[in-house]
């Protein structure tokens, strides 16, 4: 326990008595995420009304050596979010307006608690279109999203967050509030201190405004789902893809048991799979003259074509496609009801997928686990569920480990690596010795200690325990 009464008392000052939380409900409430079934509760909440009473919070856990957590939407699955060594939880959950939509410039101001989807929707009505759509898109907030570097289904075509974010206001652990940046497209001036912190997971400031820029909408897409009767050739697939000259907006990955666990978690989904389909791939392409999507469509089903596969479905409606992106976005929590599980985030340079998934299911073998592997394809970004079922907790917590670690051999191997989108976090910190050597986590280190110090803010994270 960090906090005498002296620091409760001076913190109280900060927030007000009706935003400093030490119940047992509030604290179990914020100390987890979604990442499997870890709870870590910070001592106190704290729910600040702006970067004032952030960058005063920061002074005090400087002065006590207070751990300090960030905390935001938690949706995050690499435990970002969790106050692993006790301490502050620092919900930024009143930081949650959007300040301005620039129809001007294609900008937007925001402030860190806005909802990824409700950002999405605000521009949308103004003809603008923010295109990173994490599947948490409902519930996760922007602030988590640039902190995490978060993607989705769509980077494939329009990037990830990191693309999106323009300047920053961050307040830094010493409490000194700076901008990152500046509000420009192209920025040559120094280092780059804004992409510094988007994916530095809450580890070197807390971000209380972002600058992000925005497109025009897209007006049409045409979404599919094909069959294939070997996962290995869906993967193949991916790639062909591309070499044809198709950039997808979407190019997804499911495996049977991701698509069998989905429709029994959501019973209002229909979609009929015969017996020998072994993967799927959900394939859109966007753009604005329907004529153009409809040659795209063809030329990607006869990349498809030449491989063995089942009947493409292609959805009608709006309501079709809705059901199969729900149906998508839905694979994580249907594996998380079903079974104790782990997920990696594995990522390698796309031509390499089929080697990726053969190497996942070898490893398994060899360790005697289970995995689901879906995601985005298109990025060569395999998410894999290791699933617990019913092996011993000795075999979960030692031979798993193993399994994992060759896993990462393996994504290294072919020259790519451990996170694609969630993140390393608390739960792949122990891993980063495959993709780093020790002069690289020094150089990192070291840039953490230029940041703080006093190592107060969101410890326990990104950095190997040993
Ligand atoms: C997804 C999340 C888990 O792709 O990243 O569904
Ligand atoms: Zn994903």
């Amino acid at each position: 326990m960090f906090l005498t009464p002296e620091a409760l008392q001076e913190l109280t000052k900060i927030v007000g008595q009706n935003y400093i939380f030490t119940d047992q409900e509030t604290r179990n409430h914020y100390g987890h995420d979604e990442t499997e079934d870890y709870v870590f509760p910070p001592n106190v909440v704290l729910k600040p009304a702006n970067a004032e009473e952030i960058s005063e919070i920061l002074k005090i856990a400087n002065k006590y050596k207070i751990p300090t957590t960030p905390i935001g939407g938690r949706t995050g699955l690499s435990g970002g979010a969790l106050s692993v060594h006790e301490g502050i939880g620092l919900s930024t959950e009143r930081l949650n307006k959007i300040l301005e939509i620039d129809v001007q410039n294609l900008q937007v101001i925001l402030e860190p608690a806005v909802i990824t989807q409700v950002l999405r929707e605000a521009v949308a009505e103004k003809g603008l279109f923010y295109p990173p759509d994490p599947s948490s898109q409902g519930s996760c907030w922007i602030g988590g999203n640039v902190a995490e570097n978060a993607g989705g289904a769509r980077a494939v075509k329009y990037g990830v967050t990191k693309d999106y974010v323009l300047n920053l206001e961050v307040v830094l652990p010493n409490g000194e509030i700076i901008w990152t940046g500046a509000n420009t497209l192209k920025n040559s001036t120094g280092y780059n201190l804004t992409q510094l912190m988007v994916g530095s997971e809450g580890t070197l400031g807390v971000i209380t405004k972002i600058v992000m820029k925005l497109l025009p909408k897209v007006s049409h897409n045409v979404l599919m789902l094909v069959p294939f009767y070997r996962a290995s050739q869906a993967c193949e697939a991916v790639s062909a893809i591309f070499r044809a000259g198709i950039i997808p907006s979407a190019l997804e990955f499911m495996e049977r048991d991701a698509i069998d666990w989905t429709l029994k978690y959501n019973h209002n989904i229909s979609v009929v799979v015969k017996d020998e389909v072994q993967a799927h791939l959900l394939i859109e392409v966007d753009g604005n003259y329907p004529e153009i999507l409809m040659q795209e469509a063809e030329k990607i089903m006869k990349v498809v074509e030449e491989f063995e596969i089942d009947e493409i479905l292609f959805a009608d409606t709006d309501d079709q496609k809705n059901a199969l992106w729900k149906m998508r976005r839905s694979v994580a929590e249907a594996v998380k009801s079903n079974s104790v599980y782990k997920e990696e985030d594995t990522v390698v340079p796309r031509f390499e997928l089929p080697k990726l998934l053969e190497g996942i299911k070898r490893i398994g073998n060899k360790y005697g686990f289970k995995s689901v592997c879906y995601g985005h394809a298109g990025d060569g970004n395999l998410h894999v569920n290791i699933i617990k079922g019913n092996m011993t907790d000795e075999n979960w917590n030692i031979e798993v480990t193993k399994g994992i670690r060759e896993i990462f051999e393996l994504t290294i191997s072919l020259k790519g690596t451990l996170s694609g989108e969630h993140g390393i976090g608390f739960v792949q910190k122990n891993y980063m010795n495959i993709a780093f050597t020790s002069s690289h986590l020094l150089i990192m280190k070291n840039i953490k200690k230029v940041f703080d110090p006093n190592n107060i803010l969101n410890p326990g994270k990104i950095f190997p325990d040993y």
